[in-house]
């Protein structure tokens, strides 16, 4: 029986296309570990979709003067597009806007508050005649007491960097209407009892051998600074409803969005299940026979470690619904751009939509799985972005099956030669290779396992620069060039999961079936069939399998996103 792999992403806010950074602090890292287990051949399951609640998704429809339904809608498309096209292969990509996750929620909620983990409290707030609302500390602007900047917002000031309450705030106005018109008032919110379930998390936290130091540091600092009650309630217009008979006041709040949200990684994959044709087969995953048949890892970026190391196994824990909880938990560090922050609105750094026009997914892919921000932050510059895909991907790679297939074509007329026997020292080469890659990926150390990767192209080179098989007349040429086509094949099975257009292409070359490389385990794809010999491939199709960047790209490119201000300390992700 394969073993089933539960892979989830951090599902990405709605409000805005994200950056490269963003792709590489959690989707790209999930989607190499998740095909990396299907070549083995195990079960997997991978699951992403859009964070749409809250109120930036509220204020970015607004700004895009769209009603906020509208606005999700669009930007979910938008956002599934540019995964689809960076080659993110998730088994569904849904919304935490759903119907089963409103339903969901409302379950979750209900169960804490009938188990005794719910208080109610009254709380003063904003409350906006003008509007004919409450105000979210988002929604007040006025005067920071601190600095005096005139445009502060109710939770931070951008003058001076402090955090506030919107009370703090002199002359306070509405965001919505900039009415001033505002009194403080009091309403009525439910929190999540958090100490009282300090006990219960704590047990499992510490129980969890699988986690990072740094995964388990984060949790138990979290814990260890005081578990407070936490409001899970907001007043929303756009968001997840409390159940009636829980609203008070005529007033119609909904949920916290960290409340809703990382629910909608079960309500996903029921809406997985659904469309499947199968709506249980949900309970496979979350709700299995036994826990230990399913093996549960979480990727995302580190900011979003608290509430998937304690808060969200707070709620489950408290909710006592016997759901799976992740087994595994991997947080990314950051990556910077040019040295500085990704800003959305500085238009500094790169969009995922805007990436692909210049170049390749697979471009995007290898330059940051190399340098991936594991257990540092790394830093993006089109210098090192053109000098990574010039030394590796055209110098190595690209090099070598160019190399391999002129010969190829000029001397054997593109007919795979008869081998002599195997060369047990290039096998035993590669075959230590693949192995440190596949333990790399088992272990999810990307940057690693892409040094690696590097590593086993390399001996290819070294390879045929050894044999010379294009000298005329040499009777080794025809089996060192079968030896090289089959290592193309190797290359192609051992790259699938880190750049799988250009593996794919490879496996076109070489007229194998793409489908049968992806289910080929990178450590023993070494032994699998070799080309049959007397095969004759395609003798017109285009080997060259990268394009160089030249240094004026890289200079246009950096001046063009280098934003408008690159002194901002604004940091947006
Ligand atoms: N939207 C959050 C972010 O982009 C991540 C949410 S993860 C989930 O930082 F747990 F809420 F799903
Ligand atoms: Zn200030």
């Amino acid at each position: 029986m394969p073993s089933k792999y539960l892979i989830t992403s951090a599902l990405p806010y709605i409000n805005g296309v994200k950056h490269i950074g963003n792709l590489i602090g959690s989707m790209l890292p999930a989607d190499v570990y998740a095909r990396y287990l299907r070549q083995e051949g195990s079960d997997v399951l991978f699951i992403c979709g859009t964070d749409e609640h809250g109120a930036p998704a509220e204020l970015a429809a607004k700004e895009a003067d769209e009603p906020v339904d509208v606005y999700c809608k669009k930007m979910f498309q938008v956002q599934r597009q540019c995964y689809e096209d960076f080659c993110i292969s998730f088994d569904y990509f849904g919304r935490t806007s759903s119907p089963s996750n409103h339903k969901l929620t409302s379950e979750i909620f209900e169960n804490l508050y009938e188990r005794g983990f719910i208080e109610e409290k009254y709380i003063s707030q904003y409350y906006s005649p003008v509007d004919g609302r409450f105000l979210p500390d988002r929604y007040v602007e006025g005067t920071c007491p601190h600095c005096g900047y005139e445009k502060a917002r109710g939770d931070q000031c951008d003058g001076c960097g402090r955090l506030l309450d919107p009370e703090e705030l002199i002359r306070p106005y509405s965001v919505l209407s900039k009415s001033y018109d505002i009194t403080l008032e009091q309403t009525q919110h439910y929190f999540l009892n958090l100490p009282k379930l300090e006990g219960q998390v704590t047990e499992w936290v510490n129980t969890q051998d699988g986690w990072s130091d740094i995964v388990r540091g984060v949790a138990q600092k979290w814990i260890k600074d005081g578990l407070q009650a936490r409001c899970i309630t907001r007043d929303l217009s756009w968001g997840i409803e409390l159940p009636v008979k829980y609203q008070k006041q005529g007033a119609r709040k909904v949920f916290y969005v960290w409340f809703d949200a990382p629910n909608g990684y079960i309500s996903i994959t029921q809406d997985w299940a659904t469309s499947v044709g199968d709506p249980l087969k949900w309970k496979e995953w979350w709700q299995p026979e036994s826990f230990k048949d399913v093996h549960c890892v979480q990727f995302m970026a580190k900011d979003n470690l608290p509430f998937h190391t304690v808060f969200w196994p707070a709620m489950l824990i408290g909710a006592g619904m016997s759901i799976k909880m992740p087994d595994d938990i991997k947080g990314m560090s950051w990556l910077t751009y040019e040295k500085g922050k990704f800003s959305t609105s500085q238009k500094r750094g790169v969009f995922l939509d805007e990436a692909l026009k210049f170049f390749p997914a697979d471009y995007w892919r290898y330059y940051l799985l190399a340098n991936c921000p594991e257990s540092s932050d790394s830093d993006f510059t089109f210098e090192s972005f053109a000098a990574t895909v010039n030394k590796d991907l055209i110098g190595v790679l690209g090099n070598f099956v160019n190399r391999t297939f002129t010969v190829f074509r000029k001397s054997f007329n593109s007919t795979v030669p008869h081998l002599d026997g195997d060369d047990l020292e290039l096998q035993n080469r590669c075959e230590s290779v693949l192995r440190e890659i596949s333990d790399l990926l088992a272990a999810r150390k990307f940057r690693q396992a892409t040094q690696k990767l590097r590593a086993l192209w390399v001996i290819g080179n070294e390879y045929i620069t050894e044999k010379t098989p294009w000298v005329a007349d040499l009777p080794s040429s025809g089996p060192t060039i079968a030896r090289c086509l089959h290592l193309i094949r190797v290359f192609a099975t051992a790259s699938a999961p880190f750049v799988p257009q250009t593996a794919q292409r490879i496996a076109d070359l070489l007229n194998v079936p793409w489908r049968g490389i992806c289910k080929t385990p990178i450590a023993d794809c070494f032994a699998v069939s070799k080309l049959v010999p007397g095969a004759t491939l395609a003798h017109d199709t285009d080997t060259v399998l990268f394009k160089k960047i030249e240094d004026d790209v890289v200079a246009s490119l950096t001046q063009r996103y280098s934003g408008k201000d690159s002194n901002s300390s604004e940091y947006e992700i």
